[in-house]
């Protein structure tokens, strides 16, 4: 279904009502189910779009990169305002939460084309080009269609790879973690693997052994391999590397797991964002068809039968939850299910599945080829091995790092050229903020846990103003599915602007830890027990801003946060009873 409609949108530049109906038909599902997902995707349109969409990527990092300016030109070179579409149809303008460039910023996305480091004279030469009628691609080169897609996506997007670590951006020799695994029996590879040490690398943390155990030890008939290249996290960019320079070594990860579990499908779930990478995987899938390394028989093994498709998403930050993206490869709208039962266990079509991050797969390939003491021994307790760091903001060398986990915030930003930093962001807006005294706070489980975002901000940003932008992606982002994180993320977000404005009063400090409470208690998915962390962690960290910004008064703000009668007027609203009340969640 996302493919139908993905190709629909690419050539009708919406999606008809005619379409949704035509689609139901060819597809033999409602139309009210198709219009379910069409709806779903910020990627898809109703309403007609330009020829070319200029998706201008308006994260806190690109506006504080000259993003507003960049904007206005746009505006002023088209004669249109964002969300608007030219009258002849040529050209829509929008803006787009972060496009994985932040080491780049300000960066936009011309149709699949992507180009960073813009500038007010960039925009005016873009703009000219266009009107004058050259494709998107030209931008990137006059021969863009003579370029191999490695070629392509590396003129469009600099790789910023400022240190190379031992596991994934040094020297990696072709195919020696598959021939070591191949070399061993499926449970041997699952014990190396929970020897390591090695963690999941998109976030949450969860060893990878014992995730590949559960897929394995379960009972079924079928089981899945799904990469998750979703990368939406706010800051976070390192997939996009790996997914450029290392698509081998990723797709070598997930032979190993299919042989690990016994799959024979597998699926790498690449964010809309990142088409300009589709061309890329595809020719590396197809070339490792062509060598035996996908398909029946691999490397000569009777039986070890392992095929990949690649399923591109089509702009919804959910979609990187686990049990988001598992409908999304089904052609559902991204919703995350409730847990237990876990994707392992119940996953693709109701299978085990197992779902992984592009490092995560990775790293796997190198621990089959140099033994699972090589990568525990790097790192520190509980964090194992190398990780890749993604640092981006207020610094003079952002881009992708790979070091050992265990190192100080003050160690990277000393590397990244970032002296005057005042506060870090780590692990994106999902993660935590800490201020300049907690710089030698030291990045892995045991203490600042991430999934490799690192965002920079000196002493001339103001801290209320990210938080609010943060609020206000959540806000964007949430499925909707679940009230606290549906209404109380825009009440979170409703009271830091009025902090910002003075309009706050003392104990207004304390609703807020309230409020973010039962948001973090009652939601469903990982999202909305994320989403309050850039309140919390600058509540912890930047005290003083927000005592600065309150005064007595006499109502304050508390009166907006009536959770519970928020909660019944939205039920009412919905027509359907609050997840927060479902059975199965209070268990
Ligand atoms: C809102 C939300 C967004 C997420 N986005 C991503 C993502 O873009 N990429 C990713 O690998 N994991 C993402 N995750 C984590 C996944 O749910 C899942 O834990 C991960 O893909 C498992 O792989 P790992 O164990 O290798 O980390 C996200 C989680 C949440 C709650
Ligand atoms: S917590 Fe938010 S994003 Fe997650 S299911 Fe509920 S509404 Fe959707």
């Amino acid at each position: 279904m996302m493919d139908i409609l993905i190709d629909v949108q690419d050539r009708f530049r919406w999606i008809s009502p005619a379409a949704l109906e035509a689609v139901a038909a060819a597809t033999g599902q409602s139309r009210i189910g198709v219009e379910g997902v069409a709806t779903f995707y910020a990627f898809f349109s109703q309403e007609p779009k330009g020829r070319v969409t200029i998706r201008l990527c308006d994260d806190i990092i690109d506006r504080f990169a000259g993003m507003p300016e960049v904007a206005k030109a746009f505006e002023d070179e088209l004669s249109i305002k964002f969300g608007e579409t030219t009258p002849d149809g040529a050209f829509s303008l929008e803006y787009t939460p972060c496009i994985g460039l932040c080491d780049q910023a300000p960066a936009a996305m011309i149709n699949d084309i992507v180009v960073g480091h813009l500038t007010v004279t960039k925009v005016r030469e873009i703009a000219a080009a266009l009107k004058s009628g050259a494709r998107p691609e030209s931008l990137v080169s006059d021969r863009f269609d003579h370029l191999s897609p490695h070629e392509r996506a590396s003129r469009m997007v600099h790789n910023n790879i400022r240190h190379a670590g031992a596991s994934l951006l040094g020297p990696v020799p072709k195919e020696a973690g598959l021939t070591a695994a191949l070399s061993q029996r499926p449970v041997q590879i699952i014990t190396d693997l929970i020897g390591s040490g090695l963690r999941g690398c998109g976030g949450a943390g969860y060893p990878t052994g014992k995730k590949w155990r559960s897929a394995a030890t379960a009972v079924a008939e079928r089981r899945f391999v799904i990469c998750n290249a979703d990368e939406g996290e706010p800051g976070t960019f390192k997939d996009r590397v790996l997914l450029t320079e290392r698509p081998d070594l990723m797709v070598e990860g997930m032979t190993i797991a299919a042989r690990a579990i016994d799959a024979r499908e597998g699926i790498i779930y690449l964010r809309g964002e990142y088409a300009y990478l589709k061309p890329l995987l595809l020719e590396t899938l197809a070339e490792r068809r062509a060598a035996g390394l996908l398909g029946r028989g691999i490397m000569g093994v009777e039986g070890f039968d392992f095929d990949i498709r690649l399923q591109m998403g089509a702009g919804a930050y959910i979609c990187g939850e686990e049990g988001a993206l598992i409908p999304s490869c089904e052609g559902l709208p991204g919703e995350p299910k409730t847990r237990p039962p876990f994707p392992a266990t119940r996953g693709y079509l109701g299978y085990p599945t197992i779902v992984n991050n592009v490092e995560t797969f990775c790293h796997a390939a190198r621990i089959l080829d140099r033994g699972p003491e090589w990568f525990f021994n790097m790192g520190v307790e509980r964090s194992h091995g190398t990780k890749l760091f993604s640092v981006s903001g207020d610094c003079l060398n952002p881009g992708i790092y790979e070091l050992p986990f265990g190192l100080t915030v003050w160690e990277l930003l000393d590397m990244a050229g970032a002296e005057d930093a005042a506060a870090v962001l780590v692990g994106g807006p999902s993660g935590t903020m800490v201020a300049r005294d907690m710089f030698n706070r030291r990045l892995g489980y045991g203490d600042l846990g991430t999934g490799g975002a690192v965002i920079v901000f000196n002493g001339n940003r103001n801290i209320l103003e990210i938080v609010e932008y943060y609020m206000s992606f959540f806000v964007h982002e949430s499925c909707g599915y679940c009230t606290p994180c549906r209404v109380g993320n825009v009440f979170l977000q409703q009271a830091v602007a009025k902090f910002r404005q003075g309009l706050a009063n003392p104990e207004d400090i304390d609703y807020l830890r309230d409020l973010s409470a039962t948001i973090i208690e009652t939601s469903r998915c990982g999202l909305g027990m994320t989403s309050p962390n850039p309140i919390l962690s600058t509540l912890d960290s930047f005290p003083l801003v927000y005592s600065a910004m309150v005064k007595p008064s006499e109502g304050g703000i508390r009166a907006t946060f009536d959770i519970q009668s928020a909660i019944d007027g939205a039920r009412k609203l919905a027509k359907r009873r609050s997840h927060i009340f479902d059975s199965d969640f209070t268990q």
